[in-house]
């Protein structure tokens, strides 16, 4: 027992206590360095982005990530679909009220497997628009997990097929199989948002500078030049046009590009990385894929600083008309 051990008095096994609580990091530092992955994340990167930069434009492909409308991501809410059918064939298997008692209609286990299917179908498109905006680590394990979910649908397909042509064990075992890999699919999923912030807001809690701190002399913010600054550890984008102030969060939202590295046009900034587009008079999405607004910081010029804070203490008194409009009117 170590000393720390003996203060603490509990006695530990320090390696078996660290094999049990980092085999999953083991598991995807393994997948980010599998070369077939990479391969074929090359191979799919290549056909899929073209594709994805020529409609990027399209409503349909900003309602596929659920965009500024839903305010999150469709896809982890549509995988539970296929999840849930697929559960309900397998127990209806368990439970043997697999089989119909009608002639010549579908008995209720291949209805859940056809609807799962079904399901399966919107839960990959919008999967794959997601994956699309994805970079680096993130797009290989997503890549891992749609392979492990094409194949847990070509099971729940070969399992379907089986049950229509009265093979009800191979239809079971392919059922019970297609579940087991889809479930491995969700568990990688699961490591994308909750692990690695696929697909969530990348500036949820920032809220300071709670003061009025200097980011920069006046003099040195250029006219029409989205210009990137740190205020108290905070990253804030900059914009002065027609001799107003504008600041944002320089943080995406959506995976954390740097807007001050994008263009603006009639005060709307692009993101660099996967071309969300932001207001900057008042942080709204333009045109995701990011499903969350950029937070606004207030303004205001003195003593030849332009000067910056993010959250506001409350104020018993009534707030003036321009601060809670986000910038101070003596700039
Ligand atoms: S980081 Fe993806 S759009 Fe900004």
């Amino acid at each position: 027992m170590s000393s720390a051990d003996r203060q603490s008095g509990y006695a530990t096994d320090g390696g078996a206590a660290s094999r049990l609580t980092t085999w999953h990091q083991s598991l995807f530092s393994a997948v980010g360095r599998w070369r077939w992955l990479e391969v074929l994340n090359d191979r799919v990167s290549g056909v899929a982005l073209p594709l994805y930069d020529r409609h990027r434009d399209n409503v349909a492909v900003e309602l596929m990530h659920g965009g500024r409308w839903a305010g999150h991501a469709l896809h982890p809410a549509l995988s539970d679909l296929p999840i849930g059918m697929w559960s309900g064939t397998v127990v209806l298997d368990l439970l043997g009220k697999d089989a119909g008692s009608g002639e010549g209609r579908m008995d209720p286990a291949a209805t859940l497997s056809a609807a799962g299917l079904l399901a399966a179908a919107a839960t990959v498109a919008t999967g794959v628009a997601d994956w699309t905006v994805s970079d680096g680590e993130d797009r290989r394990v997503g890549l891992f997990h749609g392979v492990l979910n094409v194949a847990g649908v070509a099971l729940q397909g070969a399992s379907l097929a089986a049950r229509l042509t009265g093979h009800r064990g191979s239809a079971r075992v392919l059922g019970a199989s297609s579940l087991t890999v889809t479930a491995a699919a969700g568990y990688v999923g699961g490591h994308l948002v909750q692990g690695r912030a696929a697909m969530v807001n990348r500036v949820a809690g920032f809220s300071g500078p709670n003061r009025w701190v200097r980011a920069v002399s006046d003099t040195d913010l250029p006219d029409d030049t989205p210009t990137g600054v740190e205020v108290d550890g905070r990253k804030v984008l900059l914009y002065r046009r027609d001799g107003k102030l504008y600041s944002l969060d320089d943080t995406c939202t959506h995976a954390a590009g740097l807007l001050s590295r994008g263009d603006v046009t009639e005060c709307i900034v692009t993101c660099p990385l996967h071309g969300s587009r932001f207001d900057l008079r008042n942080g709204q999405i333009v045109r995701g894929p990011a499903h969350h607004p950029q937070p606004v910081l207030t303004t205001r010029v003195r003593n030849g600083w332009i000067e910056v804070r993010g959250s506001q203490p409350k104020s018993r008194r009534a707030k003036p008309k321009e601060e809670r409009h986000g910038m101070e009117s003596d700039s």
